[in-house]
């Protein structure tokens, strides 16, 4: 293979790592020719221009799983499904399913031994289906839907026309007698209701389910964060050390240029979460885990410096139903004890960023 492209497939952030050292932007050869950058300005141009900065034919577009819906869709018509979509994702709207996650989350607490990202993808796959469906989604129709996104590429990548009709025919059924107080209760009617949450089931999965895991690996290494009021400090620090969007990807609609780099029309456009998130000019010390950052006494965050969720017009639809669901899988890890045992966070990059793994850890009964 030629270029950067067989780094890129087989272990893509050494390679990132490497670049961004050299320079604030930079080139990579891929199957095409990409362009990556990742300090604020970079990040405000590319995000903040819908119009020229869009999704048809960016990465999202390579996976049946994100190539619909919201996720792909680009000006005007992005805006106008935002429009629709984003009040029942706001949080006073999400209030009324908080009870319903910490019930399932309470089910599904870590056992006294468990491996973390075997806990979270199934805890997290029963909240998805809580808050969404009311728990009315088959669970193992959606392992079979949800797995692909965590086996290794080309996996997720692969078409699964049977598997998709089988999950839309299921969310269609729920659309059409919705259980009061889910989000399919909120979305019913809605045009393209179907392709919206079956995309959003896809993008809200593996990234909450790697975040949970990480989240309770930190939690058990620092006992002393281990609150509810330090929670939310604590999400914002293993999101920024381990953003599971760590990269992100527009086409150039026409020529332009952005921090002193000339883009032509076509050209794939990267920002990255992880690299932005690893700079030592925005983040002192980035690598180590350090919550003070996000508490209310401690720095102010850098605009467009930390974007776990992007940022713009285009920010993840799911943001706050993310942080709902972590919250409350979390909650029961505050209480007793709670130790790593062995294992290895080392952040790998596939579709989304994943600690390589395992992390086994234990939560001994009180
Ligand atoms: C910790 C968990 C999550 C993380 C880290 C995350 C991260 C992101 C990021 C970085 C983007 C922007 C992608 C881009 O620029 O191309 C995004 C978009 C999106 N996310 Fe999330 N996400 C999470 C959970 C969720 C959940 C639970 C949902 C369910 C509703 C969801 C639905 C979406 C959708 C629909 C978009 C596309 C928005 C648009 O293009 O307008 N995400 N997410």
């Amino acid at each position: 293979m030629i270029g950067d492209l067989w780094r890129w497939t087989r272990d893509p952030i050494p390679l990132l790592t490497e670049r961004a050292a050299t320079a604030p932007v930079f080139e990579l050869r891929l199957w095409r020719r990409g362009i990556v950058g990742y300090r604020p300005e970079w990040n405000r141009a590319v995000l903040g221009d819908l119009a020229a900065f869009r999704a048809a034919g960016s990465l999202s577009g390579l996976t049946p799983y994100l190539s619909g819906g919201v996720v792909h869709a680009d000006v005007p018509e992005h805006d106008e499904r935002r429009r629709v979509l984003n009040p029942h994702f706001h949080n006073r709207s999400l209030a009324a399913l908080l009870g319903r996650l910490d019930e399932v989350a309470a089910r599904y607490a870590p056992p006294a031994e468990f491996e973390a990202l075997e806990w979270a993808a199934d805890v997290v796959r029963r909240l998805l289906n809580a808050a969404f469906f009311g728990g009315r989604v088959p669970d193992r129709l959606l392992r079979s839907f949800l797995v692909p996104l965590h086996r290794p590429m080309p996996h997720p990548l692969l078409p699964r026309p049977r598997l998709f009709r089988r999950v839309d025919e299921h969310i269609a059924a729920v659309l059409a007698d919705p259980p009061p107080g889910t989000l399919a209760a909120a979305l019913t009617g809605l045009p393209d209701a179907v392709e919206e949450i079956r995309v959003a089931l896809a993008a809200g999965y593996d990234t909450t389910t790697h975040s949970l895991a990480w989240a309770a690996w930190q939690l058990a290494g620092a006992p002393e964060w281990r609150t509810p009021d330090a929670l939310p400090a604590v999400l914002d620090e293993v999101l920024r050390l381990y953003p599971a969007g760590w990269i992100g990807s527009r086409v150039a609609a026409a020529d332009v240029s952005v921090a002193g780099a000339d883009i032509p029309a076509g050209t794939l456009v990267l920002y990255s979460p992880y690299l932005t998130h690893r700079d030592p000019e925005l983040w002192p010390d980035p690598g180590a885990f350090r919550p003070e950052r996000f508490t209310a006494t401690g720095p102010a965050r850098p605009a467009w410096g930390f974007l776990p969720f992007s940022a713009g017009r285009r920010t993840c639809l799911g943001a706050h139903l993310a942080r709902a669901m972590l919250g409350a899988a979390l909650r029961p890890c505050l209480t007793g004890r709670l130790s790593q045992v062995s294992g290895d966070p080392t952040p790998q990059a596939g579709l989304t960023l994943r600690p390589r793994g395992p992390l086994r850890m234990i939560r001994p009964p009180r």
